[in-house]
């Protein structure tokens, strides 16, 4: 028998606070969320580090549904840097082992509510099990139009911006690109991040002041949300009032608050025309 849907699961108090942050409709277009603090989460509780990270996976699971109830349209999730690969071998094989059973445990689930997920990062890092998964869920998902959820695996955003430069010198040296060619908007082509919108928020969770290799390119004009919260603590009500905070924030992009409130919201046929190119 198949589940209920998540749409079909939410509380009343979460209807209320679903309709309450879509009024207005400056609920952030992407969110990106650096998920920091498992391994204190545990260690402040005397246990292991895995603990923290098995903990982890259940605000991943709540933060993904959250998201498809309230109509985030993009969710970006770092869930492995290239650096982690630094750490203990057991600690990183704890991590591939989790990856790997959230995506054969929750792949039928997201499937069915529309999810459709993305992956950036050096994918061919990851071992082949994990590797084969993604793929799997990848392919399976690729036509659905809700939620699209992207893991950031083995991802650095130094990598992605060095890696932009190489494609662009070989289309240059082949002939299909001159140099006076490469504007803003081309060179954020090459990264593995084209397709979606920038972020409008970067949440950190666990208190840390720092991107550590996030999406370089793409935060530059990103509402930043740093809580103290760890991680495996981080769940819908917390979710609920950084999307709040986000909402109560000026954004300015250079401009006088002054010229920003006088400027004209959006015509229909704007908002419509949005609503089809993903990159706007
Ligand atoms: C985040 O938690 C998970 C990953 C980086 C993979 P940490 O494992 O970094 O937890 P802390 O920062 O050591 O508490
Ligand atoms: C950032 O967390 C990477 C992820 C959340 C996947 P880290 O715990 O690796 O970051 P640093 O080392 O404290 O900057
Ligand atoms: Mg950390």
């Amino acid at each position: 028998m198949m589940k209920r849907l998540w749409s079909e699961q939410q509380s009343q108090q979460d209807i209320e606070q679903c309709q309450e942050l879509t009024i207005g409709g400056r609920l952030p277009k992407h969110c990106a969320i650096i998920m920091d603090g498992n391994g204190r989460w545990a260690q402040e509780r005397s246990k292991q580090r895995a603990a923290g990270h098995e903990e982890g996976m259940e605000s991943v699971r709540d933060i993904v549904k959250a998201s498809s109830q309230l109509g985030v349209k993009y969710l970006t999730l770092y869930a492995f840097s290239m650096e982690n690969w630094k750490r203990p071998r057991q600690e990183v094989n704890v991590l591939m082992l989790l990856l790997e059973r959230y995506l054969r445990q929750e792949l039928q689930e997201l499937h069915e509510n529309g999810v459709r997920l993305n992956a950036i990062g050096k994918l061919n890092a990851l071992p082949k099990r994990v590797f084969n998964i993604l793929h799997e869920a990848m392919e399976k998902t690729k036509n659905n139009e809700g939620l699209v959820l992207t893991l950031a695996l083995s991802y650095s955003g130094r990598w992605d911006v060095n890696r932009a430069v190489q494609l662009i010198a070989h289309d240059v040296r082949r002939g299909k690109l001159s140099p006076e060619d490469i504007t803003e908007e081309r060179f954020a082509s090459y990264l593995q991040t084209s397709g979606l919108p920038d972020p409008d928020l970067v949440i950190r969770t666990s208190g840390e002041m720092r991107l550590s290799n996030f999406l370089l390119w793409e935060t530059a004009y990103s509402e930043i949300y740093i809580t103290e919260c760890m991680w495996p603590e981080f769940r819908r009500e917390q979710y609920f009032s950084a999307m709040r905070d986000y909402m109560s924030r000026e954004r300015r992009f250079g401009k006088t608050s002054a010229q920003v409130k006088t400027e004209p919201s959006k015509t229909v046929f704007q908002k419509v025309m949005d609503a089809f190119n993903p990159l706007s």
